[in-house]
């Protein structure tokens, strides 16, 4: 998952591309498995990530037509835009039918850690505004117990240094999330934190927990939000998993 940020003599060596083409043939059988949950002529939420890339594709391709989509990243908008769906202004919809969105961890309970993309702040939001959170994953992201994947979590940047002592309090190194030499900045103006060495036993509890301190704007435990079902793709073909 990390690969596109790796040299590439190390990309190589890491996966062979017999490996990288399996795992995208995965994403692509799971986002055209979550076109079944797409009512025509409904208002759907759509998440970010190279799994629903895939399914922005599917959903294109495909003969169901959408009333209108909110978007959880400006990378979607322009995706789906491109390819002719109609991207709907979340401000003026009250609800969304559905929420389809990838997740970096998934657990048996449908909690979820994401934010890999950069992009958890407006998907939480649009979580909160759908029916059912439909979490599309190949079988690599299904845990146990999440944390090794390093938790994202959307700063303020003043408070950066406060927050990293917050968690470094907790046993979690935190990391501020660079991009050419700079500090990667979101849709929202704000910082990203990856937080290392977190076991999340308690998912919704650390939530609610970390949400609380200032400057936090939002961190990529989606309990509260958390998944209904998740297709998980698998060499076998794709799960349905209800939570
Ligand atoms: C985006 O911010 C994340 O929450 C994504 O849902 C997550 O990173 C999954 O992305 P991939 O489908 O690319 O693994």
């Amino acid at each position: 998952r990390d690969m596109d940020n790796q040299p590439s003599s190390l990309k190589m060596e890491l996966s062979p591309m017999s490996q990288l083409s399996s795992q995208d043939a995965l994403k692509a059988q799971v986002a055209h498995a979550a076109l079944a949950y797409v009512q025509p002529h409904s208002l759907i939420g759509v998440g970010t990530g190279s799994t629903v890339n895939c399914f922005i594709d599917a959903l294109a391709q495909s003969a169901i037509p959408v009333q209108g989509a909110g978007s959880s990243s400006i990378a979607s908008t322009q995706r789906m835009q491109a390819l002719g769906i109609p991207v709907v202004d979340l401000t003026d919809v009250q609800s969304l039918s559905v929420y389809i969105d990838g997740a970096d961890e998934i657990d048996g309970h449908g909690y979820m850690v994401k934010g890999g993309g950069a992009a958890l702040t407006r998907e939480k939001i649009v979580a909160a505004q759908a029916k059912q959170f439909v979490c599309i994953v190949d079988q690599s992201k299904r845990v146990d117990v999440m944390g090794a994947f390093p938790l994202p979590v959307e700063v303020i940047p003043m408070a950066v240094p406060q927050i990293i002592r917050e968690f470094s309090a907790l046993g979690g190194q935190a990391v501020l999330r660079m991009r050419e030499a700079q500090p990667l900045v979101t849709d929202n103006g704000q910082y990203i934190l990856d937080v290392h060495g977190l076991k999340l036993t308690e998912p919704m509890a650390l939530e609610a927990r970390i949400s609380q301190w200032p400057g936090v704007v939002t961190v990529g435990i989606f309990a509260f939000q958390k998944a209904d079902i998740c297709l998980l793709a698998t060499p076998d073909g794709v799960q349905t998993l209800r939570y």
